[in-house]
């Protein structure tokens, strides 16, 4: 039976200990809430694949305290990861490193690297502290589906699959870690995301954006950059601001319209709308919650006003051109 705990050291106790026992624990982050397992452990990480029903293929995030922890994880811990890890950590960056050969393959996806990320939530550095070892945790949803933000997402999403879900309120940036592979030349942003390029680029000057969307398998850095990832049940368009209200307002079922700063007049009562900041961190950390209120409202179909073409909007951009139907 799952269980939501607001946390407190018991809680905590009570975590670890289904840790230790190989079971599942949900705990918030800063970016988005994860769906914990031991990190070292092939059974506790083959049961996170099983409950996301996500291909083993799809590598995880090891979550450490910081740079301590995540040392003894890499093949080769370099300069650079040093210092971003020095700069931004704990907070929403990941990275991908050489993985140490104590590491098990399973943790990503069989692959010679390992993602590595110290979340700056109090509870998830509890937990953390708590276990004493790393935390394997991708978003705390079904393959596919949009990310949790708060505890009540992720029961929806997981149901039994989870024992014990820590609720720690809504996460505060709202969309994940942004991820950067130290293990090409220049560093690449696999998934652009929480942190911001502006300030990667100020710790780490080279780094280069990967391509959004690869449709080339062979050409993936990493199977995040799949296109169909993050999406609500129904189906989403991007449009224009007066594109986006006209659709919604002669859509003839229920609709979901999300737009930025300013309320439209006069909509139809079949149109569930969602005004978000018109600034792009506000804007991200109220997004997955409405594509989740708007599933929950069942409407047939969401349009969303398009994101501005600037470097801010960029994690947003990215989550809301794979969340829609091509
Ligand atoms: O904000 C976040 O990162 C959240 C919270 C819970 O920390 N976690 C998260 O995990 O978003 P997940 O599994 O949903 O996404 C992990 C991303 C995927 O795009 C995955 O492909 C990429 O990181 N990734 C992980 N290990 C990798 C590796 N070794 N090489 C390339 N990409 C990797
Ligand atoms: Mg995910």
């Amino acid at each position: 039976m799952i269980r939501v705990l607001t946390p407190d050291p018991t809680a905590i106790d009570e975590a670890v200990a289904l840790l230790r026992a190989g079971e599942l624990v949900a705990f918030p982050t800063e970016t988005v809430y994860g769906l914990g397992g031991r990190a070292l452990d092939p059974a506790a990480l083959a049961r996170i694949f099983a409950a996301k029903g996500r291909p083993a293929t799809h590598p995880l995030i090891a979550h450490v305290q910081g740079a301590d922890d995540a040392r003894p994880l890499a093949a080769t811990w370099d300069a650079r990861a040093e210092a971003l890890a020095q700069r931004f950590w704990p907070g929403p960056l990941t990275l991908i490193v050489p993985r140490a050969a104590s590491v098990p393959a399973a943790l990503s996806g069989g692959k010679p690297t390992v993602a590595v990320r110290a979340p700056a939530h109090p509870i998830a550095q509890a937990l953390i502290a708590a276990l004493g070892e790393p935390i394997a945790a991708p978003s705390a949803n079904r393959y596919q589906a949009v990310s949790p933000t708060t505890a009540a997402h992720v029961v929806r999403s997981l149901g039994d699959a989870v024992a014990l879900v820590l609720d720690g309120g809504p996460c505060a940036a709202g969309l994940e870690s942004t991820v950067v592979d130290l293990t090409v030349t220049p560093p690449l942003v696999l998934r652009p995301g929480a942190l911001s390029m502006a300030l990667l680029r100020a710790a780490l000057p080279d780094v280069r954006l990967a391509t959004g969307v690869i449709d080339d398998e062979s050409q993936r850095h990493s199977p995040g950059q799949d296109a169909t990832h993050y999406a609500p049940r129904a189906p989403l368009s991007l449009m224009v601001r007066d594109a986006a209200i006209e659709a919604a307002r002669t859509h003839p079922h229920a609709v979901g319209l999300i737009v930025r700063g300013a309320l439209p007049s006069l909509l139809p009562a079949n149109v569930v709308v969602h005004v978000l900041p018109d600034e792009a961190e506000g804007f991200g950390r109220a997004l997955y919650a409405c594509l989740h209120d708007l599933d929950d409202a069942g409407v047939d179909f969401i349009v969303v006003e398009l994101p501005p073409d600037d470097e801010a909007w960029l994690a947003v951009g990215d989550r809301l051109r794979r969340a829609a139907t091509k």
